[in-house]
């Protein structure tokens, strides 16, 4: 074990080479609700158990991101992806073609669906990836569950394709950076959206379009904005937004309003944080902005979160719920 420059001496971080008992250290890590560096053939990703709110907010936390934007599941095995979303004949032959592999997925969540809401950032969709690396397949399985993992780069920053990168990047953000040496494709996945007909390109990625639509037989739609760049209030509508109107910075329920509070605030209907913690809030914000979406309710009323940290991701958020929106 060696420390990799460019941290603070009081979270010194551990860069270990990727060994069997090195993956199965971080597997335990990752289950205990850690964040773990891993490599893929594209590029290292920052991987946390994606079924656990806790774990995906902590991704966000350590990536620095102003706003939440939806991780990729990564998987080890099809039948993990079958688990997770609903596979259409093409992604089926997809997955058999190009997994694993720099592809990945957005297809139509399963109701059952385990990943947190967090992770796809409330849609319903999830984006699913096998990576085509010994290690990361090796990671996912010992963790039995599907990995999110963006980038494993702060927010705004170029992605990483080394260990090395990873700790001077995240320095003490994460707990293990698993070493398997630069990674063999060096640029991101390319994102093929399943979940409408024709197939859209989110992102170009490590296999070309070119390739996947000789495969497919059929012409690629092209995302008007690639989804790297930030959403802009045009593409609300793809996004999750309660059905009933939200009213922010709120210190109290109107009448037939349901409270979500934040700090301590025992008349809250629900409460993201009742200790003002940003990374519980951040937690559970989808899954209780769905659980107050109910008839009995004329509106969600939301408790002032403070801009900071994560705080300016769940506000980001909060606010693209709560502006005005057309209705069929
Ligand atoms: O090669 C890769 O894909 C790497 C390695 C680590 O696997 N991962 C990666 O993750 O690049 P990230 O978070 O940096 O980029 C994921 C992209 C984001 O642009 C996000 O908007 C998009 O995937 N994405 C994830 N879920 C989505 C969904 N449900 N619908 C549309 N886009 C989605
Ligand atoms: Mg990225």
């Amino acid at each position: 074990m060696h420390y990799g420059p460019g941290m603070s001496p009081r979270r010194a971080i551990a860069i270990l080479p990727a060994t069997q008992a090195a993956i199965a250290e971080a597997a335990e890590a990752l289950t205990r609700g850690g964040l773990v560096a891993f490599p893929t053939e594209t590029v290292y990703g920052l991987g946390g158990d994606s079924t656990s709110d806790q774990a995906v907010a902590a991704i966000f936390e350590a990536k620095g991101r102003p706003s939440f934007n939806p991780l990729i599941a990564h998987v080890a095995a099809i039948a993990q992806a079958e688990s997770l979303a609903e596979m259409d004949e093409t992604a089926h032959r997809l997955a058999a073609r190009f997994w694993p592999g720099p592809l990945t997925l957005v297809l139509r969540r399963r109701s059952d669906c385990p990943v947190s809401l967090l992770a796809s950032a409330g849609l319903d969709s999830v984006a699913v990836r096998m990576p085509d690396h010994k290690v990361a397949l090796a990671l996912i399985e010992a963790a039995g569950r599907p990995l999110a993992a963006p980038s494993a780069n702060r927010s705004g920053r170029i992605s990483p394709t080394r260990a090395e990168h990873v700790a001077e990047c995240l320095g003490g953000r994460v707990q293990i950076i698993l070493d398997g040496g630069p990674c063999r494709v060096g640029v991101e996945s390319t994102i093929l959206d399943l979940t409408e007909a024709p197939p859209t390109l989110l992102r170009p990625g490590g296999i070309s379009a070119e390739e996947l639509e000789e495969f497919l037989g059929l012409s690629l739609r092209r995302s008007a904005q690639s989804p790297e760049a930030p959403r802009s209030p045009g593409q609300l509508e793809s996004h999750y937004a309660p059905a009933l109107p939200v009213r922010l910075n709120a210190q109290a329920a109107q009448e037939n309003e349901a409270l979500l509070g934040f700090g301590p605030a025992d008349f809250a209907t629900i409460n993201l944080s009742p200790t003002g913690d940003l990374v519980e809030a951040a937690s559970h914000l989808f899954a209780m902005l769905r659980a107050l979406d109910r008839p009995e309710f004329k509106a969600i009323a939301v408790m002032p979160i403070p801009e900071k940290g994560l705080g300016r991701a769940i506000n980001d958020r909060l606010r693209r719920a709560a502006a005005p929106r057309g209705r069929p």
